[in-house]
């Protein structure tokens, strides 16, 4: 049962280092890795394609419907933290290091706090939620609570004063009050907290009074975020990072060591281009009622093109309208890609056309999440359509085939790694109609330029020489 495997990822292995930067002055380069499960036992063979299907979907209907209230900074979902990168950072004097899950679709950074955090519905395999690390503020000289004055306290519950701590305004000198306290909502669980002003340390450098959340009690979720959104919160917009950059290595929904950088730029290059990428510009920010959207990274998506034909999908879905819906943003903390049912409708059209000499496995399909599926049992080899995400300005980001279709188990079968709503009949479109997602970013270099407002990508095999 060799040969599909070897089509399957060989692409994988014959794509060289090309853009990768060393470590400067200028830039601080941390290691950033998969968190994966470990496979489940045979007798369970969809059980990882399932879970981060499932993930994914709650992933989107969350990134989709969020709700931006003063008080309630949403964020994504990770049922375990699977299928997400985490890179691990230093707060504090003396530093104590924790990992973060790392986080485009969302702003705020926050860790398990103190030694009475309490993580609920945490006991997933390899977890032990009595033993999750977590910063201890009192253990570090230079921890403060955030004042409510304080205008940091704006980034997350709004620029009002008045709002945000009215018992401050008759004295607004001397008021002692804290920033209120946070809640995050997630599709399945939450976190909640306080926040805290702290050194964040790298070992060239020191960001005094970085703005992170101090989680006391969290549902689902071992571990901290890093957000590194549009929002004012973020670690990007606190460092005035001039671009950041990663390199994911791949999914293959094992326990695999390996692990690759994230760069963080911190002066300015002007408007060079990082060799080897191709560039789109970011959508500038959509005047919408939802400022949860404006946290996004939104990308101008052109065309989709499956083995050379151009799948027509509506200009609705690729552009957002003015109620700000539609679109299409990318996510590192997304798995499979999601696309709007009549988006992803069009799209399996084609590939199922183009292979439509291979019988589809609908068991698998039921038992994966996923579709469709196709059994390729006995081919010798399999010519997979080309899977190519056009943006504006031209810049073609054409996918490796283990980044858009899976083998599934021991099993003949390779399933689509797309996902999206389940159901037919009028969908209602809210938020973007399109949620480029990690498992679709694996072996790719990709670079936020946030000085120039534009989003770099080159293939690239993203894993660390040892
Ligand atoms: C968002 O909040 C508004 C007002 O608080 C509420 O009416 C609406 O149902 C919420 N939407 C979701 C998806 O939770
Ligand atoms: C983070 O630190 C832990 C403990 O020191 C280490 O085991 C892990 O490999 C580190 N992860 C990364 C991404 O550097
Ligand atoms: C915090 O300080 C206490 C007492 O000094 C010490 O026992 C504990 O190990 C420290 N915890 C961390 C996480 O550094
Ligand atoms: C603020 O506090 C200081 C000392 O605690 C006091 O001298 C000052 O009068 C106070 N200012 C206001 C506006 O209350
Ligand atoms: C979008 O809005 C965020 C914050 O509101 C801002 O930091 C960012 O520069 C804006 N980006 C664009 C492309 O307009
Ligand atoms: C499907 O099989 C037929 C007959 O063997 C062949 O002519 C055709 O080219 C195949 N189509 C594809 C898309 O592979
Ligand atoms: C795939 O096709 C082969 C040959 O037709 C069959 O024996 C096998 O059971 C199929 N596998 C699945 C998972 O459908």
């Amino acid at each position: 049962m060799a040969p599909p495997y070897i089509i399957l990822f060989l692409s994988l292995t014959l794509v060289s280092h090309t853009a990768f930067t060393s470590s400067t002055p200028n830039t601080i380069t941390l290691p950033l890795s998969p968190l994966f499960t470990k496979p489940q036992s045979s007798s369970e063979p969809f059980h990882s394609l399932k879970l981060a299907a499932s993930a994914s979907l709650t992933r989107a209907h969350h990134l989709k419907h969020r709700n931006s209230s003063s008080f309630v900074v949403a964020t994504q979902v990770y049922p375990k933290s699977y299928g997400g990168y985490s890179i691990n950072l230093s707060f504090g004097t003396p530093p104590q290091t924790s990992p973060f899950v790392l986080d485009t679709g969302s702003s705020l950074v926050w860790f398990p706090c103190t030694s009475r955090y309490i993580c609920s519905h945490c006991l997933f395999p390899n977890i032990d939620p009595t033993k999750i690390p977590t910063f201890i503020p009192k253990n570090s000289s230079t921890a403060k609570l955030l004042g409510c004055t304080n205008p940091k306290c704006g980034y997350l519950f709004g620029s009002d004063l008045q709002s945000r701590c009215p018992q401050c305004i008759s004295n607004s000198q001397n008021c002692s009050l804290t920033c209120p306290a946070y809640i995050i909502q997630y599709g399945s669980g939450s976190t909640a907290g306080f926040l805290l002003l702290d050194n964040l340390n790298f070992p060239a450098k020191i960001v005094p009074q970085f703005l992170v959340g101090c989680s006391i009690f969290s549902i689902r979720q071992p571990s901290g975020i890093a957000g590194f959104g549009r929002g004012k919160e973020s670690l990007p917009s606190q460092m005035a990072l001039k671009r950041f950059s990663y390199c994911l290595v791949s999914h293959r929904f094992d326990d695999s060591p390996e692990n690759s950088d994230l760069v963080l730029q911190i002066s300015s290059t002007g408007d060079t281009k990082t060799n080897g990428l191709r560039y789109t510009p970011f959508r500038p920010n959509l005047s919408v009622n939802n400022p949860a959207f404006q946290e996004y990274y939104y990308l101008s998506l052109r065309k989709v093109i499956v083995g050379g034909q151009h799948v027509k999908i509506p200009f609705s879905f690729l552009e957002p309208g003015p109620d700000g819906n539609g679109g299409t943003i990318v996510d590192s903390g997304s798995t499979f890609t999601f696309m709007e049912r009549p988006v992803y409708d069009l799209v399996v059209q084609e590939f199922v056309k183009q292979l439509g000499n291979y019988s589809r496995a609908k068991d698998v399909e039921t038992q994966s999440g996923l579709s469709p599926c196709f059994n390729i049992s006995g081919a010798e080899t399999v010519n997979f359509p080309e899977f190519t995400f056009q943006f504006k300005g031209g810049a073609k980001m054409t996918l490796p085939v283990a980044n858009y279709f899976s083998l599934v188990g021991d099993s003949e079968v390779v399933c689509l790694t797309v996902v999206s709503e389940g159901g037919t009949g009028p969908a209602r479109t809210s938020g973007p109609a399109v949620i480029l997602g990690n498992y679709q970013q694996q072996n790719f270099y990709i670079e936020y330029d946030l000085e120039n407002e534009r989003f770099g990508f080159g293939p690239q095999s993203c894993k660390r020489k040892a």
